[in-house]
């Protein structure tokens, strides 16, 4: 990687909006597939966690500054787990030390166990005003293979419960299951998109490392769709959401227009945000740079270091401007509406020919992977979107 920091200018963080991240590190089981920073542990001071979360945004609001707050994500881990107390106070609190914007998303991710649908109530009352329901699948024997302590029912009741409760609701499908072919899937997804949300997360299973199912699948336990399969299940999925008027704004999410999280849209746009809770990560512009930073992983010991220092962050640093750069790529090019070149120039502080090879920009138009859209963007189309893990490393300079 080359850097060119004498061409570079600040990073431009006027009116850069804020949004604000919370992560609730606890479940009531780890599912094999999830490499999330979650943890079971008995008897969890939920009480004492969220004094110390309330205090840790206080501590990093101060040296954020007062700033426009778009949205509030409470996720995990399994936030549905939180006291609505501390719920009510975190959101309390962050609408005084922020100047909450007028349609400020407040969004809280919760599993579809009859125990939290039953508290769905008590966190619309704390102020939330968008849930996403870990649905997963709609079937029982999915829903074993996927290690998931809640029946279909459960899930189908959970939502319909959410629909009557918050104004905006999602939910997350993983498919691409083992055996799962297409029309099953259709299926499925069609029985999915009936329930009506106009928000919905759709993931291919992925064997991340370290998890039970990478060593389960290293033994032969399972086979998942790949190559032309894996990709036909994805044409199949946008084809789907489409007839329903979900559109696919994002990699793996669904909306109707309008119905976009402004939450992750805020994270693909590059813009701003605050990660408070274990292992949260942030990016933040102030003077002209902006500063990566992430906090203790495990819970204890972030509880520990809060409690004492305020704070439990464990690296801060600068982004060199291609950094910034790359960064910024990298987010924007997942969306359908693609990236900005002036956007990239004004967050990264560099020219765009500085952050992308051009020649390889050409010849990813020639393959058919990248486009201009209308008013000068670049996306990426379904085919490149489907390998842009492969593609950046080239594009980037
Ligand atoms: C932080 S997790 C979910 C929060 C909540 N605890 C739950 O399980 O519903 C966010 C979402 O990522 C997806 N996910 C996690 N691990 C995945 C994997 N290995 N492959 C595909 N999707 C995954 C799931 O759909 C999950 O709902
Ligand atoms: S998928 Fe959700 S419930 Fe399962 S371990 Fe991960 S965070 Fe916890």
């Amino acid at each position: 990687m080359t850097d060119a920091p004498i061409l570079a200018r600040p990073a431009a963080d006027i009116a850069e909006p804020l949004a604000l991240y919370v992560h609730w590190p606890f479940c009531a089981a780890k599912c094999p597939y999830c490499d999330f920073n979650s943890h079971v542990r008995p008897g969890v001071d939920a009480a004492r966690h969220g004094r110390a979360l309330l205090a840790e945004l206080e501590h990093e609001a101060g040296r954020a500054g007062r700033r426009r707050l778009v949205s509030i994500f409470f996720g995990g881990g399994t936030p549905s787990l939180m006291p609505p107390e501390a719920v009510a106070a975190l959101i309390a609190r962050a609408r005084t030390l922020f100047e909450p914007a007028p349609d400020l998303e407040i969004t809280l991710e919760a599993n579809p166990t009859s125990v939290e649908a039953g508290k769905l109530r008590e966190f619309r009352a704390a102020g939330v005003n968008r849930l996403s329901l870990g649905v997963q699948a709609l079937d029982a024997a999915s829903l074993g293979f996927l290690g998931r302590n809640h029946s279909a029912g459960e899930a189908v009741a959970a939502l319909e419960h959410a629909r009557a409760t918050f104004p905006r609701l999602s939910f997350d499908l993983i498919y691409a299951r083992p055996g799962q072919g297409e029309a099953a899937w259709r299926e499925e997804l069609r029985r999915a998109l009936s329930l009506a949300a106009d928000h919905l997360s759709l993931y291919q299973l992925t064997v991340e490392p370290g998890t039970r199912f990478a060593t389960e699948h290293a033994r032969g336990a399972f086979h998942l769709p790949e190559g032309d399969e894996a990709a036909a299940l994805y044409a199949a999925t946008a084809e789907e959401a489409a007839r329903f008027g979900l559109l696919p704004y994002e990699v793996s999410n669904y909306a109707r227009p309008g119905a976009e999280s402004r939450h992750n849209l805020a994270y693909w746009r590059y813009g701003d945000y605050l990660g408070i809770g274990a292992g949260a990560h942030q990016r933040l512009t102030t003077g002209g740079e902006v500063f990566a930073a992430r906090r203790h992983r495990a819970p204890e010991i972030w509880l520990e270091r809060v409690e004492r220092d305020g704070h439990a962050r464990v690296e801060e640093e600068a982004l060199t401007p291609v950094e910034r750069g790359r960064e910024a790529m990298l987010m924007g090019l997942r969306l359908a509406e693609g990236i900005d070149p002036a956007r990239i120039e004004a967050r990264s502080g560099l020219d765009f020919d500085a952050v992308v090879d051009h020649a390889m920009l050409e010849a990813l138009m020639e393959e058919g992977y990248l486009r201009w859209l209308p008013g000068g963007r670049l996306g990426a189309t379904m085919e490149g979107r489907l390998r842009l893990d492969a593609l950046l490393p080239v594009l980037l300079r």
